[in-house]
């Protein structure tokens, strides 16, 4: 079984979406940590009802940036993650944690990147007037919500759409679709080669 490590900052349902993927067996792995960024995290007490340790690491705690990320590399090493799923972990990851962990770290972005990246994406396509949006799963790189894409799962926009309404409309297809990726990741099914992975169809959930 493959040891997934969770990244998160914030709700946690993409999280638990994919904890409930490894108990029922779709996942060949089990999620053996959370890190996250802010104490009150909800993610936290999933992670608790889980029986799965979690390690949170603010970056208030910490002289400056440099030493908070080689906090976070450290505690992510001493849970030796085969995949860390960043699940809502709404922080760019250092360059150390990017190269020491090559291919093994995957992103979920509520927009069809390369449109949309940053916070708000979701109030970001509303704004823009676009008439479909989605989600991206993808290997994380070092500029911000960039590297391979994966899969990716369209919704329509429609014109009395808010920020929530959209956000939601979006939610219900990052559980499955984050599901799929880490199911085929495990598997050894993906593979990647420059910017493209293969292994991956994009079917949206019935
Ligand atoms: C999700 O919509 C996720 O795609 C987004 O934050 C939400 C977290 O929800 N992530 C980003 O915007 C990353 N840039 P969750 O905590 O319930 O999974």
């Amino acid at each position: 079984k493959k040891r997934i490590l969770i990244f998160a900052s914030g709700r946690g349902s993409n999280a638990e979406a994919i904890h409930e993927a490894t108990i029922d067996g779709r996942v060949n792995g089990t999620v053996v940590g959370v890190i996250c960024d802010h104490a009150d995290a909800q993610v936290l007490k999933r992670a608790e009802r889980w029986g799965v340790p979690s390690t949170v690491l603010e970056l208030k705690s910490f002289e400056n940036k440099s030493a908070f990320n080689d906090a976070i590399l450290e505690a992510a090493k001493s849970y030796q993650p085969d995949l860390i799923c960043l699940a809502g972990y709404m922080r760019i990851c250092g360059e150390n944690l990017i190269h020491a962990f090559p291919n093994r770290i995957i992103n979920i972005h509520p927009a069809l990147l390369p449109s949309f990246r940053g916070l708000h994406a979701q109030r970001q396509a509303v704004e823009a007037g676009v008439k479909v949006s989605g989600c991206t799963v993808h290997f994380v790189g070092t500029g911000l919500d960039d590297g391979p894409i994966i899969t990716q799962v369209a919704v329509p926009v429609y014109d009395d759409d808010t920020e929530a309404t959209l956000a939601d409309r979006i939610l219900q297809q990052e559980h499955p679709a984050y599901v799929r990726v880490v199911t085929a990741f495990c598997a050894d099914q993906l593979h990647i080669e420059g910017h493209h992975v293969s292994g991956m169809h994009s079917r949206p959930e019935k």
